[in-house]
């Protein structure tokens, strides 16, 4: 520790203060007018009022030992100002602390802007606070929460992660801190009730449990959770209800919530706070009334005293629809619900009694049969279990006094499978989503299911910090710079960059498709066309490779932290792929009968062993602290639900005995043939403009040894390598040759060469080789067509147009599948035109000509989020009539639209517009996303040269942008 932490201290001076996206009241270095907080063995007294609540003197000790965690030195924290001396920070909550009434009356605080309002805090360098005290930092909160946020605001000033436990992020340490003279204020936050819902937590959390808390998910655990919770400035908790009963397992969860500050609810499933495995038998309203009412009324005369987000309504038993419940009987049971909630408050109004009434799954049913819901009641909305939001407020819902909330997903067990292993969050797909739900003033509850908690680090991060202040966040690029600051929080400035890369990629990786869904046959990825598979494999590799470089240069504290939140999703991510697309890629070398099959069959054996080194580092991390963590199995599902063990996919060896048309085999890209035997294919064409290497594999069928050479037809055509050896077992066994052009010699427009493989005993191949020498217009800017393709990323516009709303389309960075998204911004406006909508056009040269052109469209499986309206865009090539498609077919609340499991499962939605004829020369695509929410996140015309592959062919050349 003794060197580490003295690196520490040399990273952190570059730093500055951080509190994500939330201005500084501290500075390291010393400031005029400044105060000097704490230095090396000196720490502030903490002053915190007797009479303030419980939860806030608590914090105040979190925050002391903070300070000891930063600069050796503890603070201390006391009742009074009287006979101080040395720095002090006072805070407190207006109306429970007599020093900060007192420091309010004296007109020395100014709390006029927080003062009624929730959650919210001022912070201030106040000149003579009190007698023999020249200056303080003064902390006031609005409320209990304002005050604990204010606290833990200057932890993570200080350098203290919100995750200093739950990650490891090693506290940066200080030699200096200092108050700046300044004044700031936050809050109200903007979402009111923000928060986490531990969920299917067994395997993994169960087990951590039962090696540390005895079994039990008791008050100690909790106390964990729920500092974690006030230190990301969340204030909700739904918990854990597999095997567990929260108020009654340990009869300190309920109070200890409250004492903290923590408000406390109940799942979908399990009304007026009370465990699902608490319910009465039969849980059936229709036959067993009085008891469910009896179980009810128990729930409320539990937790009255306690802060409560009171869940109305109710479900079926484990999880699924009563099936004699329907939308009258539930009216009546939500009816009852408020009568018992009015007898206890006297009132069931939204402000002072916290209700909601989950809209999920089944429940969906009972609103649309068009009930009515009383408007104190919080309508909260849910996904689709898998990040796709199925409804949100229409305007006739928007002035309800309960609001609406949205309750949504990053772990889930059910279709189309479970994910419950490792992040698998695109963190800009999770604000398109939110940032709509806000926009539509969904803002009263956000909570989000968070499976064992454990290693969904970043997403909660993210979505926390999005609930909490959502300005910070109102732009579709607001993610990265996001990533960036949550980066240098956790592992320091210089690898903020490189990690907010990496981890941007790594959401487009794992959005194309969730670990647990990778193993169908056929294979997903093209193991023939666009080299798609081993491609997509190289991707991963590369942000391994990445993020392991990064990890290289980090000290060994947070090479910790650096690995649970950011190497192990990506280097146990890869393994994962790698076990699948080798075995893919086995059974087709296989039929080629070419003898690296067998080593990718050892590449697949050693991938899937290595899945189990790293599941064991994990758990090896820090005397195993987070032992069983990993627990989760992750391969070989074959239905939703979890495999009962890891299974290997299967693969296939091949004997040595060379096929009796020779030993050399040739094969090339978009062809599944091997020659000599089959008949030797012809090379894609190649032009100028093409977008990937063309390449011939070279490989050996059998074993021993052959010497080739390659010869192009012309000598403006070369080779490389032009002649080599392959050989089998030892040696090399494949070589892969790239052809290369001299475009300026070849002759122009179309000709045919060939490029011959001979080896040095048998039978010669000679593949036909197309060229196509064209050239577009010296001031084209846009794509350029290759081989009738032309494969279109959505930021690759060649000019936009804002409506006459100034509504306009902007591009998501790092969205989707492959690069970005474009959404009609922002998502307040009202159904959009063709006329007067903003337009995106993306210009493209053709050289072939077609009689049935069409463009595939890629979306995101979103939902109609506004049954009235669904989303829509219309797209038009040149001058032609736009075609307006409405892409999500229609459902009923309660069902999923007809097209879900496709889509959900290919992480996007695909539509297809016919163009018609095509000439060759200059294009303009336009496109109009017609409906808020409406997002596009690929263009692939087709000329009639498109290949079947997942992703769709790779980007098409871009000229003529500038850079
Ligand atoms: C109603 O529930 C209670 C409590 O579980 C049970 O004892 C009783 O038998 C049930 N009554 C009916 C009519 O099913
Ligand atoms: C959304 O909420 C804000 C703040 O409560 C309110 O001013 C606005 O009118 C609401 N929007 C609509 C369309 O009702
Ligand atoms: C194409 O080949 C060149 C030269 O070998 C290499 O630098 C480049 O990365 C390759 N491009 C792709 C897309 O593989
Ligand atoms: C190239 O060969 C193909 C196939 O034999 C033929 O259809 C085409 O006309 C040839 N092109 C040229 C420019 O000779």
């Amino acid at each position: 520790m003794g060197l580490l932490s003295v690196l520490c201290v040399v990273l952190v001076h570059a730093l500055g203060v951080f509190a994500i996206g939330q201005p500084a009241s501290l500075a390291f270095s010393e400031t005029v007018g400044g105060l000097k907080l704490a230095g090396t063995g000196s720490a502030p007294t903490i002053v915190i009022d007797a009479s303030d609540w419980k939860g806030v003197t608590r914090t105040g000790n979190d925050l002391a030992n903070d300070f000891g965690l930063v600069t050796g030195t503890k603070a201390k924290v006391v009742t009074s100002t009287s006979g101080l001396s040395g720095p002090v920070i006072i805070a407190g909550t207006i109306g429970k602390s007599a020093v900060i009434d007192s420091l309010v009356s004296a007109g020395k605080i100014d709390v006029s802007s927080i003062k009624g309002q929730w959650e919210s805090f001022t912070s201030k360098l106040v000149k003579n606070p009190a007698d023999g005290i020249s200056s303080a930092l003064v902390l006031a909160g609005s409320d209990k929460r304002g005050t604990i946020y204010a606290l833990y605001d200057i932890s993570e000033q200080i350098g203290v992660s919100p995750w200093y436990w739950w990650a490891d992020v090693p506290p940066k340490k200080k030699t200096a801190i200092y108050a700046l003279p300044t004044t700031k204020k936050q809050g109200p936050p903007s979402i009111k009730y923000r928060g986490l819902f531990i969920n299917d937590e067994q395997p993994a959390l169960t087990n951590w449990v039962k090696s540390n808390y005895n079994g039990v998910y008791n008050s100690a655990f909790h106390a964990k959770v729920f500092e974690l919770l006030l230190r990301l400035r969340a204030n909700y908790f739904w918990p854990a209800m597999w095997a567990s009963k929260f108020y009654t397992d340990d009869t300190k969860n309920g109070p200890l919530a409250d004492e903290m500050g923590i408000v406390m609810g109940t799942s979908h499933t399990e009304p007026m706070a009370r465990a699902d495995k608490e319910k009465v038998k039969p849980w059936d309203w229709k036959s067993n009334e009085s008891n469910l009412k009896k179980y009810m009324q128990d729930g409320l005369t539990r937790a009255k005293n306690w802060e409560t987000l009171w869940t109305l309504g109710m479900r079926g038993d484990g999880d699924a629809a009563s099936p004699t419940l329907d939308s009258k009987s539930i009216v009546d049971v939500i009816t009852y619900q408020q009568s018992i909630l009015k007898a206890q408050f006297g009132t069931v109004e939204a402000a002072k009694v916290p209700q909601m009434w989950c809209v999920y799954k089944e429940v969906g049913g009972y609103y649309q049969s068009g009930i009515s819901i009383p408007d104190d009641v919080t309508i909260l909305w849910s996904d689709d279990n898998s990040g796709n939001i199925q409804r949100l407020p229409i305007p006739k819902e928007m002035q309800r006094a309960g609001n609406a909330g949205v309750y949504y997903h990053f772990d889930y067990v059910g279709d189309p499978r479970n994910y419950k292993w490792i992040n698998t969050i695109q963190l800009s797909k999770t604000w398109e989503q939110m940032h709509l739900a806000w926009q539509k003033n969904a803002t009263n509850i956000w909570i989000v299911n968070i499976g064992d908690l454990k290693p969904l680090e970043l997403p909660i991060s993210h979505f926390l910090d999005m609930a909490y202040d959502m300005s910070q966040f109102t732009t579709p690029a607001s993610t990265d710079p996001w990533l960036k600051a949550w980066a240098t929080r956790e592992f320091g400035e210089k690898v903020a960059g490189g990690t907010a890369e990496a981890m941007a990629t790594y959401g487009k990786l794992i959005v194309r498709r969730k670990y647990e869904l990778l193993n169908v046959t056929p294979f997903l990825y093209s193991t023939t066309n666009y080299d798609e598979a081993e491609n997509v494999l190289n991707e991963w590799a590369s942000l391994q490779d990445r993020a392991q470089a990064l990890y290289d240069t980090l000290d060994e504290t947070t090479q910790i932290a650096f690995f649970e939140m950011v190497l192990h999703p990506i280097m146990a991510g890869k393994i994962v792929q790698q076990v699948y697309i080798n075995a893919a890629r086995n059974k087709a070398y296989g039929t080629q009968k070419r003898m690296s099959a067998n080593k990718l069959a050892d590449d697949v054996k050693a991938a899937y062993a290595q899945d189990a080194v790293v599941q064991k580092r994990y758990h090896g991390l820090l005397n195993g602290k987070w032992n069983h963590m990993m627990d989760q199995l992750h391969f070989g599902y074959d239905n939703w639900q979890d495999p009962s063990s890891n299974s290997m996919p299967s693969v296939s060896t091949i004997g040595t005995t060379a096929p009796s048309t020779g030993l050399l085999g040739v094969s090339v890209q978009n062809s599944a043939a091997s020659s000599p035997g089959d008949a030797a294919p012809t090379l894609t064409a190649m032009d100028p403009w093409t977008p990937e290497n063309r390449t011939i594999d070279i490989y050996a069928r059998g074993s021993g040894s052959m010497d080739f050479t390659v010869t192009p037809s012309a000598d403006y055509i070369k080779v490389s390598p032009s002649s080599g050896t392959v050989s089998y077992p030892s040696g090399t066994s494949d070589i892969r040759a790239t052809i290369i052009v001299d475009w300026s010699s070849a002759p122009k427009g179309s000709s045919n060469t060939s490029i011959s493989i001979k080896p040095k005993t048998g039978t010669e191949v000679k593949l036909s080789l197309p060229l196509n020498n064209v050239a577009v217009p010296a001031n084209f800017k846009g794509y350029v067509e290759s081989n009738g393709a032309v494969a279109m990323e959505m930021n690759g516009y060649t000019s936009r147009t804002a409506g006459t709303d100034s509504s306009s389309l902007e591009v998501i960075p790092n969205y989707g599948r492959t690069d970005s998204g474009l959404t009609l911004h922002p998502s307040t406006v009202s159904t959009q035109t063709t006329a007067s909508g903003a337009k995106a056009v993306y210009s493209f040269y053709t050289f072939s000509s077609a009689t049935s052109a069409k463009v595939t469209v890629y979306q995101p499986p979103t939902f109609n989020i506004n049954p009235d309206s669904p989303l829509k865009f219309a797209i038009a090539l040149d001058t032609g009539t736009p075609t307006t498609v409405s892409p999500c077919p229609k459902s009923t609340l309660g069902a999923m639209p007809s097209d879900w499991h496709d889509s959900v499962v290919n992480g996007a939605r695909v539509s297809t517009v016919t163009l018609g004829k095509v000439e060759p020369g200059k294009h303009e695509l336009s496109l109009w996303l017609l409906e808020p929410g409406t997002v596009v996140h690929r263009l692939v015309v087709d000329l009639g040269g498109v290949k079947s592959s997942y992703l769709g062919p790779p980007e098409s050349s871009r000229v003529g942008f500038s850079s």
